[in-house]
């Protein structure tokens, strides 16, 4: 094969001794889940205190580990410094619902509007983003209460993350011209009011509080140090553009992006001359593939990870995964 690890996975996270932050994305099935554990365990193995969570409404980190884990952090039977957990999505929906059905009474009740807020909860919680939010939400409250030394993300939140960046600073400038027009009203009220007693504005710290969260995942996520979105592959077409396109919109954002991991790559030491023609098919297929991968992620490649003739199961699957994946020598990649 003519590509060639500039930086190998172990070696890019020794590189970075404060990364804490990290996450896996992809088109479905690549492997997001697996490498994500690969990478928790990886770290967990080195000392570092680290949680396993899944964002994704639909979970498969109790599956791939065989406990249960959802709905709190777990210890992962057998694994030193390491936790798994699955975000109750249902329970941060309801609760974002209440949340926000309270914010627009809230409001009604400030703008002085006599309507019912049900139509209005209704209408915002409908949107097909509302589901994703409220994931977006749970993950950055995991990262704001600080009690692991490293955060992996199975599923990285790529819109979200995408559009939280794109938006912050709109987002901050709306919010700032909000607070300006409340504070503008908040005085006139207060002029025109008899009582002198000053109100509280719950709209007012609501945003004041959004504010600040968004300014502050805004500077965990783009944190170089802290953070990286690694995103795997097949060597596969579609595959490939879906991580091309989410590594411009990254660039473009100033997501960190650690790099690529290539994923289920046909040994060819596997194949022989009386191997199947379907099988020589799919190498010839890789072939291709792979030197789009090495000229169009040049220098980015991670980690290039053969097929299993099994499933990744368990902490041993993943133990196995991790070998490739973080391989210390580079011999592991070579003789693919
Ligand atoms: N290198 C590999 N060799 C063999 N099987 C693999 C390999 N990598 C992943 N798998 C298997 O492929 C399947 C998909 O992997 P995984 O669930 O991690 O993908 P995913 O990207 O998280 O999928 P989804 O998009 O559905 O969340 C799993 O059954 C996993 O065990
Ligand atoms: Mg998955």
């Amino acid at each position: 094969m003519m590509g060639e690890i500039e930086l190998s996975m172990s070696a890019f996270v020794r590189s970075k001794p404060g990364l804490k932050y990290m996450f896996f994305g992809g088109k479905g099935g690549v492997g997001k889940t697996v490498m994500a554990g690969a990478a928790a365990l990886h770290l967990a193995d080195q000392g570092k205190r680290t949680i396993l969570a899944s964002t994704n409404p639909v979970h498969s980190l109790s599956g791939l580990l065989d406990q249960n884990v959802y709905g709190k952090p777990t210890p992962v039977t057998g694994v030193n410094n390491l936790w798994a957990y699955e975000i109750d999505t249902k329970e941060t929906i309801e609760r974002s619902k209440a949340d926000i059905k309270q914010k627009i009474q809230w409001f009604l009740k400030f703008a002085e509007i006599s309507t019912q807020a049900d139509a209005f909860v209704e209408s915002a919680t409908m949107n097909p983003a509302f589901e994703e939010s409220a994931m977006f939400e749970n993950m950055v409250d995991l990262m704001f209460k600080n009690e692991y030394d490293a955060y992996v993300f199975d599923t990285a939140p790529t819109a979200n993350a995408r559009r939280l960046l794109g938006m912050s600073s709109v987002y901050s400038l709306w919010v700032n011209k909000m607070l300006k027009s409340r504070e503008e009203a908040r005085s006139l009220r207060d002029l025109l009011s008899f009582t002198k007693k000053k109100e509280k504005d719950p709209l007012m710290d609501y945003l004041l509080a959004f504010r600040d969260r968004i300014e502050h995942a805004r500077v965990l996520l783009t944190d170089k140090e802290k953070t990286a979105f690694f995103f795997i592959t097949l060597p596969e077409a579609l595959p490939i553009a879906v991580v091309k396109r989410f590594i411009q919109w990254f660039h473009d954002f100033g997501i960190p992006v650690g790099g690529v991991i290539v994923n289920m790559l046909i040994q060819k030491e596997q194949v022989h001359a009386d191997s199947p023609e379907f099988v020589k098919n799919r190498v010839a297929m890789q072939d291709t593939y792979m030197n789009q991968i090495w000229k169009d992620f040049d220098g980015s490649v991670r980690a290039v990870v053969p097929l299993f003739d099994n499933e990744v199961r368990g902490v041993a699957g993943l133990r196995k995964l991790a070998e490739y994946a973080f391989a210390e020598s580079k011999a592991l990649v070579e003789t693919i």
